[in-house]
């Protein structure tokens, strides 16, 4: 298979964990006889700085004229005080838009090997396995109007949170799907005791599922969902949510697996799909060799199976995660306790594109007997 891949490494911590991305591909590619070519573009603060704009043109046909973008992440402090527009972060969603990416997909898995890492009991915890499928292309972050106003003389500001039935029906049948495969759950997560759009919202899903007679609907509201998260995570297969409350609790799922470190995500329903970690470009700790990779090198097996549909070579990166983990290699934000040895963003990366080898070897023996 040949595949070209945008590479979208952007700022703070987001080279770094590309790079291992990178790293942990060529390694599939060699293994398994596939061609990844990469082209690397500006996006962010970094495009900001040497092109004035979060998205160069040259970045946006980079990335339609691909299979696949990897991304790892955008935001910088320097620009906090940018208009939304102007914004490194601006720089993604008009990525998305043009991508027509309206599926984001951010599994959050309890890893057994880290599970004291998670603020949450291990008996809470365990077996703990979440899709989320979060709508990205509407809802406060894309609808209009919007802006700052003047009220009287005084400051306002107002978004328009709008969600057309076609938005809403196109990623029901997104978490439907992915439920036929999975546990055959799912939780529509929804403010319909307050929110017109959360009312169709309801009703819309309801509807879906119709076609879906062998998975089981629940509805929740968001408020309600971010407290059963924590109390008994394992009560979810997939949640469907709509793109503010998806980014929320997302986030929070971070605590399930013990750090926003490990968590990835795929956004796709359009041409080109869109991987990345779920995490930001965290300045604090760029440049430093510390930040924890596998949530990039899982957007890599994300890309793998969604766009490349190479489903074996997908696990086999997942199963090299999981075997570098419980052989107790961590990065310091998963060190809580049994860690026998603190690995930095490359050994990480080198140590899990080493395992892929082994892992395929082991199947391949498995197999022969
Ligand atoms: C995410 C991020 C983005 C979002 C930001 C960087 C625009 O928080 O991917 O979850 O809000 O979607
Ligand atoms: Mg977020």
């Amino acid at each position: 298979m040949r595949m070209k891949i945008a590479l979208l490494p952007g700022d703070g911590i987001g080279p770094e964990v590309t790079r291992e991305a990178v790293r942990v591909l060529r390694a599939v590619g060699d293994i398994y006889g596939h061609n990844f070519e990469f082209d690397e573009k500006l996006i962010g603060g970094a495009a900001i700085k040497q092109m004035n704009a979060p998205l160069p043109t040259a970045s946006l046909d980079a990335c339609l004229e691909s299979d696949a973008v990897l991304l790892g992440a955008v935001g910088a402090p320097e620009h906090d005080h940018l208009p939304p527009d102007k914004r490194p972060e601006a720089g993604l969603l008009t990525l998305r838009r043009a991508l027509g990416a309206y599926a984001n997909l951010r599994p959050a898995i309890s890893y057994q090997a880290v599970i004291d890492c998670s603020p949450l009991r291990a008996g809470v915890v365990a077996g703990a396995d979440i899709l989320f499928v979060r709508e990205l292309l509407g809802g406060l972050y894309f609808g209009e109007p919007r802006g700052f106003i003047k009220d009287n003389g005084a400051s306002a500001a107002f978004n328009t949170m709008r969600y057309s039935t076609e938005e809403i029906e196109r990623i029901a049948r997104v978490a439907f799907a992915a439920a036929l495969v999975r546990r055959r759950k799912v939780t529509s997560v929804d403010k319909a005791n307050v929110l017109e759009t959360s009312q169709l919202w309801r009703e819309v899903v309801g509807r879906v599922a119709l076609d879906y007679k062998e998975v089981t609907l629940e509805h929740l509201y968001v408020d309600a969902c971010a407290m059963h998260l924590v109390m008994n995570p394992r009560r979810f297969d997939v949640v469907l949510t709509e793109n503010l409350f998806g980014d929320i609790l997302s986030d929070e799922a971070a605590v399930i697996t013990g750090s926003l470190g490990l968590l990835a995500s795929a956004s796709v329903g359009g041409e080109v799909g869109l991987y990345e970690p779920v995490h930001g470009s965290a300045p604090d700790i760029a440049g430093r060799g510390i930040a924890n990779p596998l949530g990039a090198i899982s957007s890599a097996a994300l890309l793998l199976r969604h766009t490349a549909h190479l489903e074996q070579e997908a696990q086999d990166v997942e199963t090299a995660i999981r075997t570098v983990l419980d052989a107790g290699y961590r990065t310091p934000d998963l060190d809580c306790g049994q860690s026998k040895y603190i690995a930095s963003t490359t050994e990480m990366g080198a140590l899990v594109a080493e395992s892929i080898a082994e892992v395929a070897d082991m199947r391949h023996a498995y197999h022969a007997v």
